[in-house]
């Protein structure tokens, strides 16, 4: 069975002084033990925000990391840098696609560095709205495509082993308010372990996580989690409000326990 999980990206918010407050508060106001939870904060953040979270259950994400493993890199970080900080680390934002011009080999790069580095992946992938808008197969194609040119240059067994996540991330419902329907959501999941069975991925393809990102609130997520395929959230905007942090991982309790629930034991 795959686990639920709630990650928070906080991309460029916070800063050091406010962080560990932000990150307790929402430790504790998300305790639910079955399901996984991740906060993404800035890299300088990391430190303040691993120490407000321990023992409390909640891991720790970086937002980037670095597609080569050291060397003439100024200001960049590299995945040995994220040992002890972090133990999640997300990559392919598709907001980092866009400003720091990253290609999906690039992407793939950063996956060999997590592998490395034990660091789980939460791997990024999604369309443009003019994609979305030549239809569902366009779309698709797209995904595919960066699914890929990520994924296809690793060993399936090596990415399964680091606990590798997927985030479908539509690029037009990312901080716009306008977030995908949970159907099409689910188609993309489909189409995706349909994408890794191709690669060679077979039925660990179905064990994979997948989640949803793109203006997720605690009054919408319920339409993604009531999906199969959904296996819970990459959240932005309303990771900074621990009221909705808290409609979302309480939502997200009530599909980890009922899909337990169906599973059949032994
Ligand atoms: P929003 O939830 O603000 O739309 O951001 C989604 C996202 O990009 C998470 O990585």
């Amino acid at each position: 069975m795959r686990p639920i999980i709630i990650a928070a990206n906080w991309k460029m918010n916070t800063t050091p002084a406010d962080a560990g407050e932000l990150a307790r508060t929402i430790a504790a106001r998300t305790h639910e033990a079955s399901v996984e939870r991740v906060i993404c904060p800035p890299f300088v953040c990391l430190a303040t925000v691993g120490e407000a979270l321990a023992g409390t259950g909640v891991a720790v994400g970086a937002q980037d990391v670095h597609h080569e493993a050291a060397g003439a890199y100024t200001g960049d970080i590299s995945a040995a840098m994220l040992a002890g900080l972090a133990t999640w680390v997300i990559v392919g934002h598709s907001e980092r696609r866009r400003d720091h011009a990253e290609t999906d080999a690039r992407v793939s790069a950063k996956l060999g560095r997590a592998i490395e580095a034990g660091l789980r992946p939460i791997l990024c992938i999604g369309e443009q709205l003019a994609d979305r808008d030549r239809g569902a197969d366009a779309a698709i194609a797209v995904v595919d495509g960066q699914l890929r040119g990520a994924v296809g240059p690793h060993d399936p067994a090596a990415l399964v082993g680091a606990g590798l996540v997927i985030a479908y991330e539509p690029v037009w419902a990312i901080g716009t308010g306008r977030n995908a329907r949970g159907s099409d959501a689910a188609a993309m999941a489909d189409a995706i372990r349909g994408g890794l069975r191709d690669l060679g991925w077979d039925v660990a393809a179905d064990g994979l996580p997948i989640l949803y990102g793109g203006s997720v609130t605690a009054a919408n997520i319920g339409e993604f989690l009531a999906e199969p395929s959904i296996d819970g959230a990459l959240v932005g905007g309303a990771s900074l409000k621990p009221d909705e942090m808290a409609g979302i991982v309480a939502r997200a309790a009530l599909t980890a326990n009922a899909r337990r629930a169906e599973t059949p034991v032994g």
